[in-house]
């Protein structure tokens, strides 16, 4: 069983090199954002607080894996709710749970998020960090939401980026830090091609080694 750890911050690319990655090798891939953007979304629906952690620990219990999909929890709203509930530890025992079962699938796994090398998939046969400099993951969600049509201001998106780092890097519970034995891939300067090839290549070489 092969597991492949993605962790990153908020639009490092994380996503979009993961799909390509379990593409590649036939892997099964959980983007495990989507496990706290749909227990938030379950509170939010039901008119819930976000900060009864009894309640929210239900919520996230119930969360089906096999139902995410990105296109209905995208909303920003959805993000920032996610990223407040998931602060609390039982929302979080609950979600790496499933997480940890997904992991042991065969013939192997990619998961991203932002604690899976060092919580979730410990020993996790290949770990990478995905991050670029807050500016480019500005500019690279502004540019999404233009192409999709929609209208953008690049200063509220930027100080969203920051926010959104500062709450994930700073909670108590599993923070936002890179493995030890990551390997760190910047793609400040990359586009997704070149992310992904240097993505494969740290694959291939530890795939070697087993
Ligand atoms: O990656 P995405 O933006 O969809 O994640 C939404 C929020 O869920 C993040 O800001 C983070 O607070 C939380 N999250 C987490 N651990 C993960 C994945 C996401 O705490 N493994």
């Amino acid at each position: 069983m092969i597991t492949i750890a993605i962790d990153g911050p908020a639009a490092a690319g994380k996503g979009t090199l993961s799909r390509r990655i379990a593409e590649e090798y036939g892997f099964h891939h959980l983007d495990t954002g989507l496990t706290y953007r749909a227990t938030a979304k379950a509170l939010l629906d039901a008119g819930l607080p976000l900060d009864d952690e009894a309640v929210a620990e239900k919520m996230a219990r119930d969360v089906e894996l096999a139902g995410l999909d990105r296109s209905m929890l995208s909303a920003h709203a959805i993000g920032e709710a996610a990223s407040k509930i998931a602060v609390m530890p039982a929302v979080r025992r609950a979600l790496v749970g499933a997480q940890r079962g997904f992991s042991l699938k065969e013939p192997g796994t990619v998961l991203d998020g932002r604690d899976i090398g060092t919580v979730v998939c410990p020993d996790a046969t290949v770990k990478l960090y995905v991050t670029a400099s807050p500016e480019v993951r500005a500019k690279r969600r502004y540019d999404e939401i233009i192409a999709g049509g929609g209208a953008a201001d690049y200063a509220a998106i930027f100080k969203d980026v920051r926010r959104r780092d500062e709450r994930d890097m700073g909670r108590a519970d599993s923070p936002l830090r890179p493995a030890e034995d990551a390997h760190l891939l910047d793609t400040s300067e990359m586009g997704i091609e070149a992310a992904f090839q240097a993505a494969k290549a740290l694959i291939d070489a530890a795939l070697k080694k087993i």
